[in-house]
This record gives structure tokens, C-alpha cells and sequence, in this order.
């Protein structure tokens, strides 16, 4: 369900030191993304540490937690030397049209018919798959992770949801007990988090647990292989 206008939780446009577009909420004091960085951030934890493992193979799927403003899509999409992608994007409050083309990704992401892309991302219906090119299908579903029915396995979870200190449902023992029953053996789970709870719960639900060094202004992140 959209944000109305007076709810605190609707979020607002910021510019974020690498000159893209994120979003803020004020009222839980977070970002949609890095300020320090939203399309280096994006880049890094997902395509960089993500993605590219699968360089090698034809056609993978990924689960995204967050679709938020769809930038981690966005880049999904263009990357074109890996697999083709079928990509399940879980989102309970989509954003407005209008806040979404006010975003200056297709200025600020290199590539090819940015716009176009990010516009067809947007516009793909809520709760269906929807094939935007040979090489990438958007699955968009109006739900909270918590609520999924079950899908086809994934080889690939881009976790992004808010920080645990303003979403701690979603960092619980149970959410990784549940995602890695969602996953293909091998398959990784990427999340720019890299607190030490949420790492040992990883492991207690059978990942094997990467700290990797984080995108610039974070530390570290977290990387997990289901074996
Ligand atoms: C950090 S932002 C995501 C940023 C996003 N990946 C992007 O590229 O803009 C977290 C997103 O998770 C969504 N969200 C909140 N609770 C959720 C839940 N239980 N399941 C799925 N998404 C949720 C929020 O509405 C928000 O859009």
C-alpha cells in the first residue's frame, strides 16, 4: 500500500555523496540506501559481491528484499555480461510514480536506454511476471517477505531491507531459517548489514558466513552461501 501524504514513514528525496538520488525517512532516521553513496553501494554489495558470481551461468533468480526504489533492479537490468535474470523484487509499500521519476538514476547510472529501463521497471504490473527484454524478467509482488507463499527456488537473495535497529523483524533467527529453505544449494544471500548477531543467526541457520569488506564509508557486509 502507498504512503499518504501525511504518514511519517513516507520518504523524501536526498542526494547522496556519489551525487545519486536515495530516499530518506526521517521518522526511522534511514536511508534507502548509503548516503555515503547510493549507486556505489548498490553497485558493490549487489552486482560486485552478488551477481558477478554467476558470470558463468545462462539464466539465475533473485529474490530482492526491498524493491524500494528499484535502483538495485535498475542495475540488474543492465548488466549484461552475466546470466539472464528472472528477478522477484518483494515490496509492502510501493512508491508513488510521480516521487519515482523525480529519481536522478537515469542521469546518474551509465548505460544505454537508462531511462527507458527504469521507467519499464516501474511500470511492470504489481504481482505477475513481466519479460522487459530477452535477458531480464521483473516479477514484482505487493507483500512482505514474511507473507511469500512459496515460489521457485532462488540462486541469489539481495537482502535490503531497513537496518535492524528500525526493522528488527526482518534481521530475526527466523528470517534466515526460512530464506535458506528458498534457496538453491550454492546459492548466496548479500546484504550490506554486517552486525555480529545477524551473522551468527546466518550461521545457525546452516549459511556459510562471509564478512567482506563493505563499499566505500562501510566496514564490512556480509555475504552468505547456502552449501
Ligand atoms: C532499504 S529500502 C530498499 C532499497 C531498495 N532495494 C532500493 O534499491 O531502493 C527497504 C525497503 O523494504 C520495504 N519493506 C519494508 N518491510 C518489508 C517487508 N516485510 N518485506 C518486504 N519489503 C519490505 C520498504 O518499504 C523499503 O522500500
Amino acid at each position: 500500500m502507498q504512503r499518504m501524504e501525511n504518514d511519517p514513514l513516507r520518504p523524501r528525496i536526498v542526494e547522496s555523496d556519489d551525487g545519486s538520488h536515495t530516499l530518506r525517512v526521517d521518522a526511522l532516521n534511514e536511508h534507502y540506501h548509503s548516503h555515503k553513496g547510493a549507486l556505489q553501494e548498490s553497485n558493490y554489495v549487489f552486482l560486485k559481491m552478488g551477481l558477478e558470481l554467476f558470470n558463468e551461468r545462462d539464466h539465475i533468480r533473485i529474490l530482492e528484499v526491498g524493491f524500494g526504489t528499484g535502483l538495485n533492479a535498475l542495475l540488474t537490468a543492465l548488466s549484461t555480461k552475466g546470466p539472464s535474470v528472472h528477478y522477484v523484487a518483494l515490496e509492502t509499500h510501493p512508491l508513488e510514480l510521480d516521487l519515482v521519476r523525480q529519481l536522478n538514476y537515469p542521469m546518474t547510472v551509465p548505460g544505454d536506454q537508462v531511462e527507458t529501463l527504469f521507467e519499464a521497471i516501474h511500470q511492470a504490473p504489481w504481482n505477475q511476471p513481466l519479460a522487459i527484454n530477452d535477458r531480464f524478467t521483473i516479477e514484482k509482488r505487493e507483500t512482505a517477505l514474511q507473507d511469500l507463499p512459496p515460489i521457485d527456488l532462488v540462486d541469489l537473495v539481495y537482502f535490503d531491507a531497513f537496518a535492524p535497529h528500525a526493522q528488527p523483524e526482518l534481521w530475526e533467527p527466523a528470517i534466515w531459517i526460512a530464506l535458506i529453505e528458498r534457496i538453491n544449494a550454492k546459492g548466496v544471500l548479500v546484504t550490506y548489514c554486517a552486525k555480529g548477531q545477524v551473522r551468527r543467526d546466518m550461521q545457525a541457520a546452516g549459511f556459510i558466513v562471509e564478512r567482506l569488506e563493505g563499499p566505500p564509508g562501510k566496514r564490512e557486509m556480509l555475504r552468505a552461501t547456502k552449501p
